[in-house]
Protein backbone atom coordinates (compact mmCIF):
# COMPACT_ATOMS: atom_id res chain seq x y z
CA UNK A 1 0.00 0.00 0.00
CA UNK A 2 1.68 3.07 -0.61
CA UNK A 3 0.66 6.60 0.55
CA UNK A 4 -1.80 8.66 -1.26
CA UNK A 5 0.67 11.31 -1.33
CA UNK A 6 3.47 10.06 -2.99
CA UNK A 7 1.67 8.51 -5.79
CA UNK A 8 -0.11 11.51 -6.75
CA UNK A 9 1.96 12.79 -9.74
CA UNK A 10 2.07 9.18 -11.38
CA UNK A 11 -1.57 8.59 -11.48
CA UNK A 12 -2.79 12.14 -13.01
CA UNK A 13 -5.52 10.54 -15.00
CA UNK A 14 -9.41 10.13 -13.96
CA UNK A 15 -11.19 7.43 -14.37
CA UNK A 16 -13.10 9.07 -17.66
CA UNK A 17 -10.06 11.00 -19.32
CA UNK A 18 -8.57 7.33 -19.00
CA UNK A 19 -11.74 5.91 -20.55
CA UNK A 20 -12.06 8.32 -23.57
CA UNK A 21 -8.17 7.85 -24.47
CA UNK A 22 -9.32 4.32 -24.60
CA UNK A 23 -11.79 4.23 -26.82
CA UNK A 24 -11.68 7.51 -28.63
CA UNK A 25 -15.44 8.70 -27.19
CA UNK A 26 -16.51 10.32 -24.45
CA UNK A 27 -16.83 8.11 -21.49
CA UNK A 28 -20.36 8.81 -21.37
CA UNK A 29 -21.30 7.71 -24.82
CA UNK A 30 -20.31 4.21 -24.48
CA UNK A 31 -23.04 2.10 -24.45
CA UNK A 32 -23.92 -0.83 -22.42
CA UNK A 33 -22.97 -4.18 -24.28
CA UNK A 34 -23.39 -7.50 -23.14
CA UNK A 35 -20.72 -9.65 -24.46
CA UNK A 36 -21.72 -13.05 -26.02
CA UNK A 37 -20.38 -16.04 -23.64
CA UNK A 38 -16.60 -17.35 -24.45
CA UNK A 39 -15.93 -14.03 -26.57
CA UNK A 40 -13.08 -11.72 -26.39
CA UNK A 41 -14.23 -7.88 -24.87
CA UNK A 42 -12.71 -5.46 -23.04
CA UNK A 43 -14.27 -3.20 -20.33
CA UNK A 44 -17.15 -5.91 -20.02
CA UNK A 45 -19.26 -4.22 -16.41
CA UNK A 46 -18.92 -6.60 -13.46
CA UNK A 47 -20.68 -4.26 -10.57
CA UNK A 48 -21.59 -0.84 -10.84
CA UNK A 49 -22.09 0.53 -6.70
CA UNK A 50 -24.53 2.48 -5.79
CA UNK A 51 -24.51 6.39 -5.10
CA UNK A 52 -24.03 5.72 -1.02
CA UNK A 53 -21.04 3.92 -1.88
CA UNK A 54 -18.18 5.56 0.15
CA UNK A 55 -14.32 5.61 -0.23
CA UNK A 56 -12.89 3.79 -3.70
CA UNK A 57 -16.72 2.68 -3.59
CA UNK A 58 -14.79 -0.60 -5.16
CA UNK A 59 -10.84 -1.26 -5.91
CA UNK A 60 -8.32 -3.79 -6.02
CA UNK A 61 -10.30 -6.85 -8.07
CA UNK A 62 -8.72 -10.25 -7.75
CA UNK A 63 -9.92 -12.98 -9.95
CA UNK A 64 -9.92 -16.87 -9.47
CA UNK A 65 -10.97 -19.68 -11.97
CA UNK A 66 -12.26 -22.98 -10.64
CA UNK A 67 -11.50 -26.30 -12.67
CA UNK A 68 -15.16 -26.85 -14.13
CA UNK A 69 -14.47 -23.16 -15.83
CA UNK A 70 -16.47 -21.49 -13.30
CA UNK A 71 -14.78 -17.39 -12.85
CA UNK A 72 -14.69 -15.71 -9.01
CA UNK A 73 -14.12 -12.31 -8.49
CA UNK A 74 -13.33 -10.36 -5.34
CA UNK A 75 -12.80 -7.00 -4.36
CA UNK A 76 -12.63 -3.73 -1.97
CA UNK A 77 -16.23 -3.20 -1.38
CA UNK A 78 -17.61 0.07 0.27
CA UNK A 79 -20.99 0.23 0.52
CA UNK A 80 -22.26 2.10 3.89
CA UNK A 81 -22.40 0.18 7.11
CA UNK A 82 -23.74 -1.82 8.76
CA UNK A 83 -23.74 -4.64 7.85
CA UNK A 84 -19.71 -4.97 8.53
CA UNK A 85 -17.67 -4.75 5.45
CA UNK A 86 -17.33 -7.66 3.85
CA UNK A 87 -15.70 -9.19 0.60
CA UNK A 88 -18.26 -9.73 -2.22
CA UNK A 89 -17.61 -12.47 -4.93
CA UNK A 90 -19.61 -12.64 -7.92
CA UNK A 91 -19.52 -15.34 -10.57
CA UNK A 92 -19.43 -16.41 -14.36
CA UNK A 93 -19.86 -19.33 -15.79
CA UNK A 94 -19.90 -17.99 -19.33
CA UNK A 95 -16.29 -16.83 -19.61
CA UNK A 96 -16.72 -13.44 -17.89
CA UNK A 97 -19.72 -12.79 -20.23
CA UNK A 98 -22.38 -12.03 -17.20
CA UNK A 99 -22.15 -12.08 -13.45
CA UNK A 100 -24.03 -12.60 -10.79
CA UNK A 101 -23.53 -11.57 -6.80
CA UNK A 102 -22.32 -15.10 -5.56
CA UNK A 103 -21.21 -14.91 -1.94
CA UNK A 104 -20.29 -12.41 0.86
CA UNK A 105 -17.24 -13.35 3.08
CA UNK A 106 -18.13 -11.92 6.14
CA UNK A 107 -15.98 -11.50 9.26
CA UNK A 108 -16.06 -15.20 11.29
CA UNK A 109 -13.53 -14.01 13.95
CA UNK A 110 -12.77 -10.46 15.23
CA UNK A 111 -16.23 -8.80 14.95
CA UNK A 112 -14.53 -5.95 12.45
CA UNK A 113 -15.06 -7.03 9.18
CA UNK A 114 -12.96 -7.83 6.14
CA UNK A 115 -11.79 -4.19 4.42
CA UNK A 116 -8.98 -4.67 2.19
CA UNK A 117 -7.12 -6.74 -0.31
CA UNK A 118 -9.14 -9.92 -0.71
CA UNK A 119 -6.62 -12.38 -2.57
CA UNK A 120 -8.40 -16.15 -3.85
CA UNK A 121 -5.67 -19.03 -4.24
CA UNK A 122 -7.23 -21.95 -5.40
CA UNK A 123 -5.47 -24.63 -3.07
CA UNK A 124 -3.02 -27.32 -6.07
CA UNK A 125 -2.70 -30.07 -3.32
CA UNK A 126 -4.18 -31.96 -0.34
CA UNK A 127 -3.10 -29.61 2.48
CA UNK A 128 -3.51 -28.68 6.23
CA UNK A 129 -6.85 -30.77 6.88
CA UNK A 130 -7.94 -29.30 3.10
CA UNK A 131 -7.97 -31.01 -0.46
CA UNK A 132 -6.64 -30.02 -3.48
CA UNK A 133 -9.29 -27.73 -5.30
CA UNK A 134 -10.23 -25.92 -1.59
CA UNK A 135 -9.90 -22.04 -2.43
CA UNK A 136 -7.81 -19.73 0.13
CA UNK A 137 -9.36 -16.27 0.71
CA UNK A 138 -6.62 -14.23 2.47
CA UNK A 139 -7.70 -10.39 3.34
CA UNK A 140 -6.90 -7.72 5.76
CA UNK A 141 -9.59 -7.64 8.43
CA UNK A 142 -9.98 -4.59 10.46
CA UNK A 143 -12.50 -2.62 12.51
CA UNK A 144 -13.71 0.86 11.13
CA UNK A 145 -11.88 2.60 13.36
CA UNK A 146 -8.40 0.97 11.72
CA UNK A 147 -6.91 0.89 14.92
CA UNK A 148 -5.29 -2.50 14.38
CA UNK A 149 -5.65 -5.63 12.02
CA UNK A 150 -5.67 -9.10 11.23
CA UNK A 151 -4.53 -10.53 7.93
CA UNK A 152 -6.47 -13.73 8.06
CA UNK A 153 -7.18 -16.50 5.96
CA UNK A 154 -10.62 -17.99 5.08
CA UNK A 155 -10.85 -21.03 3.19
CA UNK A 156 -13.78 -22.96 1.24
CA UNK A 157 -14.57 -26.62 0.42
CA UNK A 158 -17.52 -26.11 -1.93
CA UNK A 159 -16.31 -23.68 -5.03
CA UNK A 160 -17.28 -20.73 -3.17
CA UNK A 161 -20.84 -21.16 -1.34
CA UNK A 162 -19.64 -20.94 1.76
CA UNK A 163 -16.52 -20.26 3.84
CA UNK A 164 -15.09 -20.89 7.13
CA UNK A 165 -12.42 -19.47 9.58
CA UNK A 166 -8.92 -21.06 9.00
CA UNK A 167 -6.58 -19.03 10.94
CA UNK A 168 -4.94 -15.65 11.54
CA UNK A 169 -1.55 -15.15 9.59
CA UNK A 170 -0.42 -11.92 10.65
CA UNK A 171 -1.22 -9.23 13.53
CA UNK A 172 -0.48 -5.13 12.27
CA UNK A 173 -0.81 -3.47 16.10
CA UNK A 174 -2.21 -0.75 13.95
CA UNK A 175 -2.98 1.85 13.11
CA UNK A 176 -3.97 0.39 9.89
CA UNK A 177 -3.01 3.33 7.88
CA UNK A 178 0.01 4.16 5.10
CA UNK A 179 0.90 6.98 7.91
CA UNK A 180 4.91 5.61 7.85
CA UNK A 181 5.29 4.70 11.67
CA UNK A 182 2.09 3.13 12.19
CA UNK A 183 2.16 -0.52 12.46
CA UNK A 184 -0.23 -1.91 9.15
CA UNK A 185 0.14 -4.87 7.63
CA UNK A 186 -1.15 -5.06 3.73
CA UNK A 187 -1.96 -7.07 0.24
CA UNK A 188 -1.30 -10.97 0.99
CA UNK A 189 -0.12 -13.02 -2.19
CA UNK A 190 -0.29 -16.58 -1.38
CA UNK A 191 1.92 -19.60 -3.04
CA UNK A 192 2.29 -23.05 -2.32
CA UNK A 193 5.98 -24.73 -2.20
CA UNK A 194 7.68 -27.05 -1.44
CA UNK A 195 4.79 -28.50 0.75
CA UNK A 196 4.57 -25.24 2.72
CA UNK A 197 2.06 -22.28 1.83
CA UNK A 198 3.61 -18.93 1.55
CA UNK A 199 1.74 -15.57 2.70
CA UNK A 200 3.70 -12.64 0.65
CA UNK A 201 2.51 -8.96 2.45
CA UNK A 202 3.29 -5.47 2.83
CA UNK A 203 4.85 -4.95 6.05
CA UNK A 204 4.83 -1.21 8.31
CA UNK A 205 5.77 -2.85 11.57
CA UNK A 206 9.77 -2.43 11.70
CA UNK A 207 10.86 0.67 12.79
CA UNK A 208 13.92 0.40 10.34
CA UNK A 209 11.99 0.93 7.47
CA UNK A 210 8.46 2.45 6.25
CA UNK A 211 7.34 -0.61 4.91
CA UNK A 212 8.94 -3.19 3.57
CA UNK A 213 7.75 -6.65 2.35
CA UNK A 214 7.85 -9.88 3.95
CA UNK A 215 6.44 -13.56 4.05
CA UNK A 216 5.29 -16.24 6.34
CA UNK A 217 5.14 -20.24 5.69
CA UNK A 218 2.98 -22.48 7.40
CA UNK A 219 3.03 -26.64 7.13
CA UNK A 220 -0.45 -26.75 8.54
CA UNK A 221 -2.19 -23.76 7.42
CA UNK A 222 -2.92 -22.85 11.43
CA UNK A 223 1.15 -22.41 12.68
CA UNK A 224 2.82 -19.72 11.14
CA UNK A 225 6.94 -18.92 10.86
CA UNK A 226 8.52 -16.17 11.61
CA UNK A 227 8.60 -13.24 9.05
CA UNK A 228 11.70 -13.32 6.34
CA UNK A 229 12.23 -10.15 4.51
CA UNK A 230 11.63 -10.41 0.94
CA UNK A 231 12.69 -6.64 -0.21
CA UNK A 232 13.54 -3.95 2.31
CA UNK A 233 15.41 -0.49 1.27
CA UNK A 234 18.46 0.90 3.59
CA UNK A 235 16.13 4.20 2.89
CA UNK A 236 13.66 4.56 5.09
CA UNK A 237 11.19 6.16 3.61
CA UNK A 238 11.10 3.80 0.91
CA UNK A 239 7.94 1.65 0.23
CA UNK A 240 8.45 -1.63 -1.37
CA UNK A 241 4.80 -3.19 -1.86
CA UNK A 242 2.35 -5.06 -3.29
CA UNK A 243 4.04 -8.37 -3.76
CA UNK A 244 2.89 -10.73 -6.77
CA UNK A 245 4.86 -14.06 -7.36
CA UNK A 246 4.58 -16.07 -10.64
CA UNK A 247 6.46 -19.58 -11.25
CA UNK A 248 8.44 -19.30 -14.37
CA UNK A 249 8.35 -22.95 -15.27
CA UNK A 250 9.85 -23.52 -18.02
CA UNK A 251 13.37 -22.28 -15.85
CA UNK A 252 12.07 -23.45 -12.64
CA UNK A 253 13.06 -19.75 -11.17
CA UNK A 254 10.58 -17.32 -9.89
CA UNK A 255 9.81 -13.48 -10.55
CA UNK A 256 8.53 -11.10 -7.95
CA UNK A 257 6.69 -7.98 -8.59
CA UNK A 258 6.25 -5.41 -6.81
CA UNK A 259 5.65 -1.68 -6.48
CA UNK A 260 8.90 0.82 -5.08
CA UNK A 261 7.54 3.81 -4.11
CA UNK A 262 10.04 6.40 -3.48
CA UNK A 263 9.42 9.67 -1.01
CA UNK A 264 8.84 12.87 -3.06
CA UNK A 265 8.85 10.75 -6.58
CA UNK A 266 5.91 8.16 -6.79
CA UNK A 267 5.72 4.77 -7.05
CA UNK A 268 7.18 2.53 -9.88
CA UNK A 269 7.33 -1.37 -10.66
CA UNK A 270 10.18 -3.75 -9.95
CA UNK A 271 11.48 -6.86 -9.78
CA UNK A 272 13.39 -9.75 -8.56
CA UNK A 273 14.07 -13.06 -9.95
CA UNK A 274 15.37 -16.53 -7.51
CA UNK A 275 15.54 -20.02 -7.94
CA UNK A 276 13.34 -20.75 -5.04
CA UNK A 277 10.22 -17.82 -3.68
CA UNK A 278 11.29 -18.22 -0.15
CA UNK A 279 15.29 -16.56 -1.63
CA UNK A 280 13.87 -13.19 -2.59
CA UNK A 281 15.49 -11.52 -0.21
CA UNK A 282 18.94 -11.91 -1.84
CA UNK A 283 17.98 -11.70 -5.09
CA UNK A 284 18.43 -8.16 -7.03
CA UNK A 285 16.07 -4.85 -7.08
CA UNK A 286 15.41 -4.28 -10.77
CA UNK A 287 13.58 -1.68 -11.80
CA UNK A 288 10.84 -2.89 -15.08
CA UNK A 289 10.58 0.11 -18.11
CA UNK A 290 10.14 -0.88 -21.58
CA UNK A 291 11.71 2.13 -23.91
CA UNK A 292 11.94 4.38 -20.63
CA UNK A 293 8.41 3.71 -19.99
CA UNK A 294 6.82 2.45 -16.37
CA UNK A 295 3.92 0.66 -15.48
CA UNK A 296 3.50 2.48 -12.62
CA UNK A 297 2.77 1.05 -9.33
CA UNK A 298 0.38 -1.78 -7.55
CA UNK A 299 2.23 -4.21 -10.20
CA UNK A 300 0.31 -7.60 -10.66
CA UNK A 301 2.82 -10.12 -12.43
CA UNK A 302 1.54 -13.88 -13.81
CA UNK A 303 3.53 -16.71 -16.00
CA UNK A 304 2.20 -18.91 -18.98
CA UNK A 305 3.18 -20.43 -22.11
CA UNK A 306 4.47 -18.00 -25.34
CA UNK A 307 1.30 -18.79 -27.91
CA UNK A 308 3.35 -17.39 -30.74
CA UNK A 309 5.56 -20.78 -30.15
CA UNK A 310 9.29 -19.17 -29.56
CA UNK A 311 10.48 -21.63 -27.11
CA UNK A 312 9.72 -19.83 -24.41
CA UNK A 313 7.40 -18.74 -22.01
CA UNK A 314 5.82 -15.05 -21.03
CA UNK A 315 5.70 -13.40 -18.33
CA UNK A 316 3.33 -11.07 -18.42
CA UNK A 317 2.49 -7.72 -15.67
CA UNK A 318 0.98 -4.36 -15.30
CA UNK A 319 0.79 -1.53 -13.43
CA UNK A 320 -1.54 1.13 -12.57
CA UNK A 321 -0.37 3.61 -14.78
CA UNK A 322 -0.33 1.79 -18.33
CA UNK A 323 -3.34 0.49 -19.76
CA UNK A 324 -0.57 -1.79 -21.73
CA UNK A 325 0.53 -4.91 -20.46
CA UNK A 326 4.31 -5.36 -20.24
CA UNK A 327 5.66 -8.82 -21.51
CA UNK A 328 9.33 -10.42 -21.42
CA UNK A 329 10.76 -13.94 -21.93
CA UNK A 330 11.53 -16.29 -19.31
CA UNK A 331 15.12 -14.49 -18.84
CA UNK A 332 13.51 -11.61 -17.60
CA UNK A 333 16.15 -9.78 -18.90
CA UNK A 334 15.85 -5.97 -17.43
CA UNK A 335 16.51 -5.01 -21.20
CA UNK A 336 13.92 -6.91 -22.50
CA UNK A 337 10.64 -5.64 -21.62
CA UNK A 338 8.11 -5.03 -24.32
CA UNK A 339 4.12 -3.19 -24.04
CA UNK A 340 1.66 -4.94 -25.26
CA UNK A 341 -1.70 -2.96 -26.17
CA UNK A 342 -4.75 -5.25 -24.95
CA UNK A 343 -7.52 -2.67 -24.82
CA UNK A 344 -8.38 -2.34 -21.31
CA UNK A 345 -8.32 0.48 -18.74
CA UNK A 346 -5.73 1.30 -16.85
CA UNK A 347 -6.53 0.53 -12.81
CA UNK A 348 -5.46 0.00 -9.59
CA UNK A 349 -3.94 -3.67 -9.37
CA UNK A 350 -5.32 -4.46 -12.46
CA UNK A 351 -5.74 -8.52 -11.66
CA UNK A 352 -3.98 -11.06 -14.75
CA UNK A 353 -5.13 -14.17 -15.15
CA UNK A 354 -4.55 -16.67 -17.57
CA UNK A 355 -7.94 -18.75 -18.21
CA UNK A 356 -9.21 -21.41 -19.97
CA UNK A 357 -12.16 -20.05 -22.06
CA UNK A 358 -14.21 -23.06 -23.00
CA UNK A 359 -10.92 -24.65 -24.72
CA UNK A 360 -8.79 -21.56 -25.18
CA UNK A 361 -6.05 -20.21 -23.23
CA UNK A 362 -6.97 -16.58 -22.74
CA UNK A 363 -5.94 -13.42 -20.33
CA UNK A 364 -8.69 -12.17 -18.43
CA UNK A 365 -7.71 -8.58 -16.91
CA UNK A 366 -10.09 -7.16 -13.70
CA UNK A 367 -10.69 -3.55 -12.87
CA UNK A 368 -12.01 -2.35 -10.12
CA UNK A 369 -10.82 1.42 -11.21
CA UNK A 370 -8.34 3.56 -9.18
CA UNK A 371 -7.26 5.21 -6.43
CA UNK A 372 -7.96 8.69 -7.13
CA UNK A 373 -9.97 11.38 -4.97
CA UNK A 374 -13.61 11.19 -5.49
CA UNK A 375 -13.47 7.94 -7.60
CA UNK A 376 -16.26 6.90 -9.54
CA UNK A 377 -14.79 3.55 -9.28
CA UNK A 378 -16.90 0.27 -10.58
CA UNK A 379 -15.72 -3.28 -11.63
CA UNK A 380 -15.19 -4.12 -15.20
CA UNK A 381 -13.40 -7.59 -17.08
CA UNK A 382 -11.62 -8.12 -20.43
CA UNK A 383 -10.51 -11.25 -22.00
CA UNK A 384 -8.29 -11.15 -24.75
CA UNK A 385 -5.78 -13.06 -26.46
CA UNK A 386 -2.44 -14.17 -24.72
CA UNK A 387 -0.20 -11.43 -26.17
CA UNK A 388 3.17 -12.99 -27.43
CA UNK A 389 6.63 -12.01 -27.70
CA UNK A 390 7.41 -9.63 -30.30
C1 LIG B 1 -23.91 -9.13 -0.14
O1 LIG B 1 -24.14 -8.00 0.67
C2 LIG B 1 -24.83 -6.94 0.02
C3 LIG B 1 -24.94 -5.79 1.00
O2 LIG B 1 -23.68 -5.17 1.12
C4 LIG B 1 -26.20 -7.41 -0.41
O3 LIG B 1 -26.84 -6.39 -1.15
C5 LIG B 1 -26.05 -8.64 -1.28
O4 LIG B 1 -27.33 -9.16 -1.59
C6 LIG B 1 -25.24 -9.71 -0.59
N1 LIG B 1 -25.00 -10.80 -1.53
C7 LIG B 1 -25.23 -12.06 -1.24
C8 LIG B 1 -24.95 -13.05 -2.32
O5 LIG B 1 -25.66 -12.43 -0.16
Amino acid sequence: MFSIISILPTVVLTWASIASLASGVPFENLAPRSPEPYSDFNNNVVFKPAADYTSWKTIYPRSLQLSDGTLLLSWEDYPPEPPLAHFPIWKSVDGGATWSDFVNVTDQANGWGLRYQPLLYLLPQDFGGYGAGTILLAGMSLPADLSEAWLDLYASTDSGSSWEFVSHVVYAPGPETVTNGNQAVWEPFLLMYDNQLIVYYSDQRDPAHAQKLSHVVTSDLKTWSDSIDDVADETYGTRPGMATVAHIETTGRYIMTYEYCVSGSGCGAHYKVADSPLEFGSAENTIILADNISPGGSPYVIWTEDPSGTGSGIIIMNGASREEVFVNSDAADVDAWEMVNVGQWAAYSRCLEIIDDNGASKLMLSNAGNMVADADNYVVVGVVDVPSLA
